[in-house]
């Protein structure tokens, strides 16, 4: 308690130097510099509240967490463009890959802007960097012996001109017989298929049957590097920050021994492999996105290998969502390490577990959930939807979204707690004092709560360091808690009508109140920036009260002293109310079809225009009419799903040979 006291009263620190960003952002000498990373999302697809909590979200508030200790930290992301399903997205929606990838890359800046992730830099993987730094890499383990060569035997359609990736051919499993199995996995009986062993295949673009051809591919010779990975594992697992199942799901690839890994793909949409004797081949997303970390970095200043060639001088962080960590702990520090390079390799790895959506999983086709795009169009600010997902965030076991249970923790932990905390404590101040902190004279009992005040906030800072984002929150709802019981206890706003000693009391409990506000308002800032600011702004709070509370001693101080004039007080939040939720799920629910295009109108009517451009140019061409006519039902099944999409009722299909 002394020591809280102590705290409490220690001086401002006045120094502000995190408050601009400097460019580029370099490691620099006797700080804490942090390279943080984000996993690479697909540009094939709208990212989900799954998505987003999974990489972007955690690895943003960490990010901000760390800017406010102080610490010197780069955080990069962008899109992961290449690869067979970019090219699939390209033929569904009748566009070349490179438009996919400019229209989705958009689509995923859009939506992390309105969730407010603070990147240093949103990159992606089509870029001359990329191909020149992972050119440089694959020559490098070539020229040490960590490729080999093998020949595969693949399916191929001759009709489509392409080699079949697993999911793009099907046929009778081998195993059971079920007639509907994929290249990769039958379905029915579960069992891993190796493409060529189907029976009766098909291709599943044109239906016809492919040939088998044979193939020359490369490998990286993981068997040859497991050693040395060995090594670096138990060094990383044993000084760096590791979630339990990133090293679980680690030890378990090696467990089983590591084979060969094919890095080539006969494709187009891809980093050209520079090999002679591999030139219509691309490098398989695999080997290639992990690259686009390097990459992205070199895009944001040609200064990167600072970061990426200097480990000892930087810490990496990777956030990702469990299914990615074999690639991160084992695959890629293999390409890393093989290529000889110093390269910086990772040390924390934060992998969260599944995000479900109510009792299910979210799913594109069938409608179900709620996807990036569509969460600034409930109504809801960005800030909530920020505080549910972490407060869910799947830290160490699944968890589940829940329309309910938002509406519950909007009204029960942001409304009736820490809203109405912040906002009884300002207004007290402006009610009862003109707007200034009174002065504060503690009592045995302010004393007490300084103390488990400090204590929470000692929590917070241990679990955050720890990257335990969702624990840590929990600290910060218990402060306004103990607030609430405090001011209830107190009761100010009777004691301000009393006798001296009852006002002098009413002052302390409200100065000690609204510095637990400020506190607050810091505490929140990777969370909820914007309703952050909005604390501080109220409270008219310095800005050097971040690195007070979070660069010192991280103890709780007055920051606000007696005489301080704050701003004006309003809520913060708003209650969800029942009827508005319920038509929430309802919408999100997966009762009704949500079209595969529900980005937007326009963007669907584009695509619309685009392919009646293809039906057009066919006809021009006098193509097979097999083929205009494929394509032109492909166009009325387009503009059937845009009336849907606008809420419209499609008419009937046209009869034969009546309309166009
Ligand atoms: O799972 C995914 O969304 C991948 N695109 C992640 C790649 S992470 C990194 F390696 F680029
Ligand atoms: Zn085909």
């Amino acid at each position: 308690m002394e020591a809280a006291v102590l705290a409490w009263s220690r001086d401002l620190n006045n120094s502000c130097d995190s408050a601009s960003r400097q460019y580029p952002i370099l490691p620099q000498e006797g700080k804490r510099n942090i390279l943080l990373t984000s996993a690479l999302p697909y540009v094939n697809n709208v990212p989900h509240l799954g998505n987003i909590i999974g990489c972007v979200l955690s690895a943003d508030v960490f990010s901000r967490y760390g800017r406010l200790r102080g610490w010197n930290l780069l955080y990069v992301c962008g899109t992961d463009e290449y690869g067979t399903a970019t090219e699939n997205k390209a033929r569904e929606e009748g566009l070349t890959p490179q438009q996919i990838c400019d229209k989705y890359h958009a689509v995923h800046a859009a939506i992390y802007k309105w969730f407010q992730i603070d990147f240093d830099y949103f990159g992606r993987t089509t870029t001359e960097k990329q191909t020149e730094i992972a050119q440089n890499i694959f020559w490098r383990l070539h020229e040490r012996g960590f490729l080999l060569e093998d020949t595969v035997e693949q399916l191929r359609c001759e009709n489509c001109q392409r080699f079949l990736a697993d999911r793009f051919v099907e046929g009778t499993c081998p195993h059971c017989s079920y007639p509907e199995a994929r290249g990769d996995q039958c379905d029915k009986c579960g069992r891993l298929i190796n493409a060529v062993e189907l029976g009766e295949p098909q291709c599943k673009v044109c239906k016809r049957t492919p040939i088998i051809r044979s193939s020359k591919h490369l490998f990286l010779d993981l068997p040859k590097l497991e050693n040395e990975l060995e090594q670096w594992l138990d060094r990383s697992f044993s000084t760096g920050d590791w979630t339990a199942n990133a090293k679980q799901i680690t030890r378990s690839w090696l467990r089983d021994g590591l084979k060969p890994r094919c890095i080539t793909r006969d494709l187009q949409w891809g980093t050209p492999v520079p090999h002679p004797d591999f030139k219509d081949k691309v490098f398989y997303v695999w080997f290639d996105a992990p690259i686009g970390y390097l990459s992205i970095t070199a895009n944001y200043t040609d200064q990167w290998e600072q970061w990426w060639k200097n480990p000892q001088q930087v810490e990496l962080y990777n956030f990702m969502a469990k299914d990615n960590v074999p690639f991160h702990s084992v695959v890629f520090p293999c390409s890393l390490l093989g290529a000889q390079d110093n390269y910086t390799l990772v040390n924390h790895l934060i992998a969260t577990e599944y995000l479900n959506y109510e009792d299910t999983k979210f799913s594109k086709s069938r409608g179900v959930g709620v996807f990036g795009d569509m969460a600034k169009d409930t109504g809801i600010p960005s800030d909530v939807w920020r505080f549910y997902l972490l407060y869910v965030r799947p830290e160490g076991q699944d968890s589940a979204f829940s329309w309910a249970d938002m509406a519950l923790k909007n009204n029960s932990e942001l409304l009736n707690n820490l809203g109405n905390f912040i906002n009884r404590s300002a207004m007290f101040v402006t009610k009862f004092f003109e707007g200034r902190v009174p002065v504060m004279e503690l009592q045995r009992e302010d004393k007490k709560l300084l103390a488990l005040v400090g204590w929470e906030l000692q929590q917070y800072i241990q679990l955050m360091d720890k990257v335990k984002i969702r624990d840590a929150l929990k600290h910060i709802l218990n402060i306004s808690r103990h607030g609430n019981q405090y001011i209830q206890v107190n009761t100010p706003w009777k004691k301000i009508k009393e006798g001296d000693a009852e006002r002098q009391r009413a002052g302390t409990v409200t100065g000690v109140s609204v510095n637990m506000a400020c506190l607050l308002s810091v505490m929140l800032l990777p969370y909820m920036p914007t309703v952050s600011q909005t604390i501080r702004d109220q409270l008219n709070a310095p800005p050097s009260c971040i690195q007070t509370i979070l660069q010192g001693s991280g103890a709780f101080v007055c920051v606000l002293s007696a005489g301080h004039s704050i701003g004006s007080v309003s809520p913060l939040f708003q209650k969800l109310e029942a009827d508005q939720i319920e038509a929430l799920k309802k919408k999100f629910g997966g009762q009704q079809q949500v079209p595969v295009f529900d980005l937007n109108i326009l963007t669907f009517i584009y695509i619309i225009l685009s392919q009646g451009e293809k039906v057009r140019a066919l006809k021009a061409q006098k193509a097979e009419k097999t083929v205009i006519t494929a394509e032109v039902a492909k166009l009325l099944d387009l503009k059937k799903q845009l009336l849907i999409a606008e809420g419209k009722k499609p008419e009937p299909a046209p009869q034969k040979g009546k309309k166009k």
